[in-house]
């Protein structure tokens, strides 16, 4: 099989083609041949050698995979050859025309989803759905800002806020304001152009995707007793802190079988769609993360392995 892979840190040049035998499953594990990977912007940062924590050389980057099961380990009886599923294995070992995982980090896709649309959901959908249930409350008629509701992470977050009932509100540019109410949001802000002071402090939960929302002013946006959720930024903050009688939360995403799959049922119902803003071959992953890293992608970046 074909893995892209860095035998040495240095940034995104350093990763080469190698071709590898195809691991086994065992116990409790499935094998997956991929078809569809994900890219996110965790892949470029790691390579760079510079993140605080850095996984093992060689480093092979991915944190999702869709595709068919081929093989299964001894004693997993939810998952048959031929499935079709999807996975975030971890920040780590996606970028690979096969891969196994325990089966619980597994979920299946609908028959109606590619395997590019898919692969474009694990890791991004998750951070969403982990953060929100860091907080705890219930969505439905709360005032949610998305800041930076155009990449990634912010065009699912948008769309599980509103399918939960909340009032979202996204922050982007003028070139993705549309975008962004298509994906559901109520309002759409540019806080690279609006001042956070003209707004009133009514907001009960801010899902941060910059990393700025002290400085930029946004955290004072939020309403005493709501909570900000520090997905981007925030590395040397505690897990949990109340700043100002709001309550902040680190979010580090981690994979989740069953969230998976109830995030695989909202894109059943059509109220998750991936929004693809590029498609590059498994060969060409050097060029997917330059194009990740220039910080624009509108949705998700996807790696196929044809
Ligand atoms: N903690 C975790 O577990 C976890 C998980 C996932 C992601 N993350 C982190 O979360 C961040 C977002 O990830 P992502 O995958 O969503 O990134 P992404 O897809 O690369 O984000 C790109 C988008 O960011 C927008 N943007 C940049 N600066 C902005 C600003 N100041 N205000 C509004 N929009 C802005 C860009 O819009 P323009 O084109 O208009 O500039 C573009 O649409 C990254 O730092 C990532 O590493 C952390």
């Amino acid at each position: 099989m074909r893995i892209v892979r860095a035998h040495e840190f240095g940034g995104v040049d350093k990763l080469v083609l190698d071709t590898i035998d195809a691991p086994a499953p065992g116990p409790g594990q499935v094998r997956i041949a991929v078809r569809a990977m994900g890219v996110n912007p965790v892949d470029w940062k790691l390579l760079s050698g510079k993140a605080p924590v850095l996984p093992p050389l060689p480093l092979v980057p991915g944190g999702d995979v869709a595709g068919v099961v081929d093989a299964v380990g001894e004693g997993v009886t939810g998952f048959a050859r031929g499935d079709r599923v999807f996975a975030h294995p971890g920040l780590t070992g996606g970028y690979a025309e096969s891969i196994v995982l325990v089966d619980d980090i597994v979920a299946p896709i609908g028959g109606d989803i590619t395997c590019p649309q898919a692969a474009a959901i694990p890791l991004v959908a998750l951070t969403a759905w982990q953060a929100f249930a860091a907080d705890g409350r219930d969505l439905s008629g709360l005032k949610v800002l998305v800041h930076n509701a155009a990449g990634g992470v912010g065009s699912v977050a948008v769309q599980i806020a509103k399918a939960r009932g909340a009032h979202v509100i996204g922050s982007a540019s003028d070139a993705n304001a549309e975008f962004v109410r298509g994906l559901g949001a109520d309002e759409v802000v540019d806080f690279r152009n609006t001042s956070p002071g003209s707004m009133a402090r009514d907001m009960d939960v801010l899902l941060d995707l910059v990393g700025n929302s002290l400085e930029s002013g946004l955290w004072a946006l939020v309403r005493e007793g709501g909570s900000v959720l520090r997905v981007a930024g925030g590395a040397t903050a505690p897990a949990e802190e109340v700043v100002d009688g709001v309550r902040s939360y680190k979010v580090r995403v981690r994979p989740n079988g069953a969230q998976l799959r109830e995030l695989s049922a909202m894109m059943d119902r059509g109220e998750l769609r991936a929004d693809i803003a590029a498609t590059f071959p498994l060969a060409a992953a050097t060029d997917a993360l330059r194009l990740s890293m220039v910080g624009h992608t509108r949705g998700k970046i996807v790696l196929t392995a044809d």
